[in-house]
């Protein structure tokens, strides 16, 4: 049977190399939700190398929809007859307000929370039934240091809303660590990576470029994945070296 691995937010940056990564293993079926199907960026995945016996499935996922990861789960299950999953990466983020709290809309945090928040946790409601289904399931959440209130004084930063709402989702992943036993789960810090979004946030710190490869974050986060158990890092916030980011 092979081993299936979904990644939201698959058309670029850490999720398509993700992707790729994955992929490229012998039987191993990576399910890669895209906001459009159509897309060129979405296209291209079906083109990605993949191992012996592995295969790509693209699916349409809106992670600010209260329905479509429902509707992804659905058409995973229907069209595509994929019967489990075993491991969930809630990739798919967005931090597009940078400024001080004081100039903060609450519709900044409101989009920052609907994406990066209700968007996991959508997504772990829509594919647990599928996760209860694997031997050694996972669910991973991309979260970000800037996310650790701990290390709020340590990094000056002007993006509350992402903040806040990364806090929150580890809260959530922490949460659902604690109510399923069946289930471990993960919340990785990538770095700065060298993608849309680290690129952005290294020009505003002043830096050349981001700091991490997109080949070293992939290396880092899917070594993580592997070595997780519920009896060692499950339920925690770790960083590409496994070790443990503070809250
Ligand atoms: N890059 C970094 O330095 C860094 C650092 C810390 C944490 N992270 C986290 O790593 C994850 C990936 O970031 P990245 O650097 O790869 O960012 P990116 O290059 O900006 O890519 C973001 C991905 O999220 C998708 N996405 C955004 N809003 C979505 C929505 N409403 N529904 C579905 N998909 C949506 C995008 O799809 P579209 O192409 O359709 O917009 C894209 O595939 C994020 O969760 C981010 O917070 C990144």
């Amino acid at each position: 049977m092979n081993r299936v691995i979904l990644v939201t937010g698959a058309n670029r940056g850490i999720g398509r190399s993700l992707v790729a990564h994955y992929l490229a293993q012998p039987d191993t079926t990576v399910i890669g939700t895209v906001r459009d199907i159509s897309s060129e960026k979405a296209k291209e995945l079906s083109t990605l190398p993949n191992g012996n016996g592995s295969s790509m499935i693209v699916v349409p996922l809106h992670v600010d929809s209260p329905s479509s990861a429902a509707e992804a789960a659905s058409e995973i299950q229907t069209q595509h007859h994929i019967q489990h999953i075993d491991i969930v990466i809630a990739n798919a983020g967005i931090c597009n307000h940078w400024g001080p709290v004081q100039e903060m809309a609450d519709s900044d945090v409101v989009s920052h929370f609907e994406v990066n928040t209700l968007g996991p946790l959508r997504l772990f409601k829509a594919m647990a039934p599928l996760l209860q289904r694997a031997s050694t399931p996972k669910f991973v959440y991309i979260s970000t240091l800037l996310a650790s209130i701990l290390g709020i004084e340590q990094m000056p930063s002007l993006t509350a809303a992402y903040g806040m709402s990364k806090a929150a989702g580890n809260y959530l992943v922490k949460k659902i660590n604690a109510e399923n036993k069946y289930l471990i789960t993960l919340s990785v810090d990538p770095g700065l990576v060298q993608t849309d979004m680290g690129s952005r946030a290294a020009q505003i710190h002043g830096l050349e470029k981001a700091l991490v490869t997109v080949e070293d974050t992939v290396r880092g986060i899917t070594n993580q994945i592997d070595v997780a158990k519920k009896s060692t890092t499950s339920g925690q916030f770790v960083n590409l070296n496994g070790e443990k980011v503070p809250w």
